[in-house]
């Protein structure tokens, strides 16, 4: 099973200068309880914006280049392919966790989207890619306190 998680504005927005445009504790606790223990696919450069790998969680760092990661829960890989193939008819759940290369190149193989609505204007400089919403439906609506968490799942196809 493939799912996908990300914070984003009414517009889409998800970045800033590398990090997030909002510091949204209640979120970051959201984020951790969803992808605890789980595995994940995760680009170079939002990897590079942690201090260090995620604890408690496997990290697929997707890169073009031949960086080494010393850590027995990091796997540095060159082929999304590579972890869709493993994932998708897996009862193990892959979580995609960005950034916008990541989510795009994720996108056609994901069967649910765990959203963050955050409320408020913000500026930044990277967005959510486009997608076909006919594609999902949803699941539920959560509302925090500054935040909303909506659960999108893919249409059965026959
Ligand atoms: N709001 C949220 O929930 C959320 C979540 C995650 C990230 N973000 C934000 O998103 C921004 C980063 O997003 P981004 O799109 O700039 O970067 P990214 O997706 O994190 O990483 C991009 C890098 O991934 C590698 N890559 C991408 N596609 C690849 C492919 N098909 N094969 C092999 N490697 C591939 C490349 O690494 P190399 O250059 O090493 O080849 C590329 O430079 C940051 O501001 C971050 O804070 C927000």
């Amino acid at each position: 099973m493939i799912s996908l998680i990300v914070a984003m504005d009414k517009n889409h927005l998800i970045g800033k200068n590398g990090w997030m445009p909002w510091d949204n504790k209640e979120d970051l606790k959201h984020f951790r309880n969803y992808t605890m223990n789980k595995s994940l696919l995760v680009g170079r450069k939002t990897f590079e914006g942690f201090k260090k790998p995620l604890p408690h969680r496997f990290s697929y760092v997707l890169t073009h280049s031949d960086m080494n990661i010393d850590d027995e829960n990091v796997k540095v890989i060159h082929d999304i392919q590579e972890v869709i193939d493993k994932f998708k008819n897996s009862c193990d759940e892959l979580v995609v966790i960005g950034g916008a290369q990541i989510y795009a190149a994720a996108l056609p193989f994901v069967d649910k989207m765990v959203l963050s609505i955050m409320d408020g204007d913000y500026e930044g400089d990277t967005f959510f890619p486009d997608f076909d919403e006919n594609d999902f439906e949803v699941e539920s609506v959560e509302n925090k306190e500054s935040f909303r968490i909506q659960i999108l799942r893919r249409k059965e196809t026959i």
